[in-house]
């Protein structure tokens, strides 16, 4: 099952923006979804195109790489990138490239966001000049290079596309080191040194660069509750981008001095409006702003619609006051703290009990809207993350412009692929 965003009842019904009224936004999803066993995931049609359309609106203008990872269906995919904005994708692992660009359908520009050393993958990708076409791996480390030329020899294989990543943290005098440990390759000179490595080595083509400043992307600046820590926020990320600016620009051109790029990406839903204003930068990537999941509701530049939920249902009562939910754990990777876990949406006011949380197999909630919940009942919440409840489930049932359940879509898991 695949489907489509481009209808103009989508557009219509995306600019009604009917989430901006909870109780009616998500009592509609709940009755549309009715008939299906929980745990449920619904995708609103209208909020997800809504969110597309307001990241390409923030993008100003260059394309958008989709970020995989924070989809992890394929029916969505195909249905962002068919809009127009949108083009290629930003993987995350290896076999999911391959699994993406291959056949006569497979998506022709698929960037690898991170090494891979599995050598399975790389062979497979060194012997098909298909694949090698359309898939670019991400490097860091000359070592990386190694690795896939003991895999397959340069005169036995296809030219292999690659990226390099550039360190995007900020090494602050004063604060230490702000933001995320990925590359070695920080410096400009570094990345004209990786760029010349490369470009002297047979059986690889180096056609791009990926910056990814994950302390301004990925770090909401408005945190709830907390108004001088999010303006101390702004700051480090004001901070943090000017030195960024600076920097991106001068390692773009010393490896454009020694080879042409094909993109330069950079970015995350977070920053899409500042990363797409710099001149060196080509194209953004963006993911998580497609669903909406509830850590972007604390961004100071934006709003996201909240387009995926996922029901669970109501199998005891412990207490009058107390409502037991089937599931509920789905808590989202990172620093472990509260606004990890699922966030309790409809009916509204209901909250956890503060010694057991979202628990695996069962969640007790409390609040006033417990008492009036019955066994089975249903409760709706939205993940922290946008991703990776993808993994708990098979399928995804979209909600239409109508308000009706469409047939559902498979996740990468409903396709029998477990990536990571
Ligand atoms: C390399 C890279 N680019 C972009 C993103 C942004 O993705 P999203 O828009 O889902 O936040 C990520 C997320 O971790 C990433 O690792």
């Amino acid at each position: 099952m695949s489907f489509d965003l481009t209808e103009e009842e989508l557009l219509a019904a995306a600019t009604r923006e009917a989430w901006l009224d909870p109780d009616r936004y998500w009592r509609s999803i709940h009755d549309a979804v009715r008939e299906h066993s929980g745990p449920v995931v619904a995708l609103s049609l209208p909020a997800l195109t809504r969110n597309a359309h307001d990241l390409t609106r923030r993008a100003g203008g260059i394309p958008i790489r989709v970020a995989s990872k924070s989809v992890r269906s394929r029916a969505v995919l195909d249905a962002v990138l068919g809009l127009p904005g949108y083009r290629g994708v930003l993987a995350y692992s290896l076999p999911e490239a391959l699994w993406l660009a291959q056949g006569e359908t497979g998506v022709d520009d698929v960037v690898v966001a991170y090494p891979s050393v599995d050598r399975a993958a790389l062979a497979r990708l060194a012997t098909s000049e298909d694949l090698a076409a359309r898939v670019t791996v991400m490097i860091d480390d000359p070592r990386q290079l190694d690795l896939i030329d003991e895999v397959v020899r340069p005169h036995n294989r296809a030219r292999l596309r690659v990226c390099i990543d550039l360190d995007c943290s900020w090494k602050s005098p004063l604060l230490g080191h702000i933001g995320v440990h990925r590359s070695p390759v920080h410096d400009p000179e570094q990345a004209e040194w990786l760029a010349a490595h490369i470009a002297g080595r047979a059986g690889f083509t180096l056609v791009g660069v990926m910056a990814y400043e994950a302390q301004i992307a990925g770090v909401a600046d408005r945190p709830a509750g907390k108004p001088a820590a999010g303006a101390l926020m702004r700051a480090v990320q004001r901070a943090s981008g000017s030195e960024l600016a600076e920097r991106r620009a001068e390692a773009i051109a010393r490896v454009r001095g020694v080879t042409e790029l094909e993109f330069v990406n950079g970015g995350g839903t977070g920053s899409v409006e500042r990363t797409a204003a710099e001149a060196a930068v080509t194209e953004v990537a963006a993911g998580s702003g497609l669903y909406g999941p509830h850590i972007f509701d604390r961004y100071e530049a934006f709003d996201v619609a909240p387009a995926v939920g996922f029901g669970l249902d109501v199998v005891r009562k412990s207490s009058p006051d107390r409502a037991t939910l089937f599931g509920g754990g789905w808590i989202a990777s990172g620093p472990t703290a509260p606004d990890r876990s699922p966030l309790p949406v409809w009916p509204a006011g209901l909250s956890y009990e503060p010694r057991e949380g979202a628990g695996e197999v069962q969640t007790p909630l409390r609040g006033a809207a417990a008492r009036s919940l019955e066994v089975g009942d249903r409760v709706w919440l939205r993940h922290a993350k946008a991703g990776e409840i993808m993994e708990h489930v098979t399928h995804i049932v979209p909600i239409s412009a109508a308000d009706q359940a469409l047939e559902p879509i498979t996740t990468y898991r409903g396709e029998g692929q477990c990536f990571l």
